[in-house]
């Protein structure tokens, strides 16, 4: 080889390991991605998606700083998840977060690589998304929202001791539903209690189920379904009218028009989620190895508005053991 074909060739050569490591620098430099698939907006998914944010920024990650969040909402809508999770992978998020198991089951469905973690998902395991809780296999591991339903399907009795028959609605696709409304039943039948279903496909049927089970029950139980979640105006307006007693799986929907729950708080799990989620960042912990996390405490919350609206009255001892009780008080005075 000549001498100046060599250079050439060398000078060729610098001039590439300076591209690469110039193109590498500016990768290092690059805000960390998350992509963050939200079912839909009701409350306790949208206080779940805080307190994750929070967490997150509490441990140096924030948001337009450090790391740059993607937050899409999926409006409930199953090709809108697997555009968006597809997006996600097309754009080489670092990390997403999936709230609900629908979004969860999108996102798993478009990747095994990315790490995933999941908040507010009620059985991971019967939704496939895990192995098992301790050991869940694969890139995606979280936080489950299973919430203490014997407590909550006690609750009817202590709000009316002579209560024979309750309903169960829930929306028919959704196996989070699905899976809390049979281990309620078989809950409220060892209690004595006689259980009639009521499904749902899709937040137009609410009013129509509602109203044909109200003259056969004295209460209504909604586990954590992300269609009621999403209409509980639509439950209340029947449920006032009937003077329904309605325990549901969540704080916020009880907040919307339900009557009591045992339940816990999103905004609690969120923060839970966005640490684990921080420990995946740090390389301080592998998805497959690490197992899913629960949410222990829990809050008897009481509305006295729904109350009043019911013609119902709670027991002074239910008054003083309830952790929050929903009042007038809280609702927010329009704006003058
Ligand atoms: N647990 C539900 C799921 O797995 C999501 C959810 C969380 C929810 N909180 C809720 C649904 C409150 C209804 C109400 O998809």
């Amino acid at each position: 080889m000549s001498q100046k074909k060599s250079l050439t060739l060398s000078l060729v050569v610098l001039t590439l390991l300076l591209t690469v490591s110039a193109s590498l620098a500016q990768d290092a430099a690059e805000p960390i991605k998350i992509g963050v698939l939200q079912l839909v907006e009701h409350v306790s998914l949208d206080a779940s998606y805080e307190g994750f944010v929070d967490a997150l920024a509490e441990a140096g990650y924030i948001d337009g700083e450090t790391i740059s969040i993607d937050f899409q909402n999926a409006q409930a809508d199953q090709s809108n998840m697997v555009t968006i999770s597809e997006r996600f992978v097309k754009n080489k998020v670092d990390l997403i977060l999936a709230i609900a198991t629908p979004a969860a089951q999108a996102v798993a469905a478009a990747t095994t690589e990315i790490p995933v973690i999941f908040t507010a998902v009620t059985d991971p395991v019967e939704a496939r998304l895990v192995e098992s809780m301790e050991k869940p296999g694969m890139n995606i591991t979280g936080v489950s929202d299973a919430g203490p339903i014997d407590e909550q399907i006690g609750l009817f009795l202590t709000l009316k001791p002579d209560i024979k028959t309750i309903g169960i609605l829930y929306n028919s696709s959704e196996v989070n539903s699905e899976i809390q409304a049979k281990q309620a039943e078989k809950i409220a039948e060892d209690l004595g209690l006689k259980v009639k279903f009521g499904t749902v496909t899709s937040v137009n049927d609410i009013e129509q189920v509602l109203l044909s089970i109200a003259g056969e029950v004295e209460g209504i139980y909604l586990p954590t379904d992300n269609t009621f979640a999403s209409a509980m105006a639509n439950v209340a307006k029947v449920t006032e009218e009937k003077g329904l007693i309605v325990i549901a799986g969540a704080q916020g929907m009880v907040e919307e028009g339900g009557l009591a729950t045992i339940g816990l708080d999103y905004y609690k799990l969120g923060v839970q989620t966005g640490k684990l989620a921080v420990r995946v960042l740090n390389g301080e912990a592998d998805p497959a190895t690490t197992p899913v996390e629960l949410l222990e405490d829990t809050d008897l919350l009481i509305n006295l508005i729904t109350a009043e609206a019911i013609g119902y009255t709670f027991s002074e001892e239910l008054m003083n053991s309830a952790d929050i009780i929903i009042s007038e008080a809280d609702v927010i005075p329009y704006a003058e």
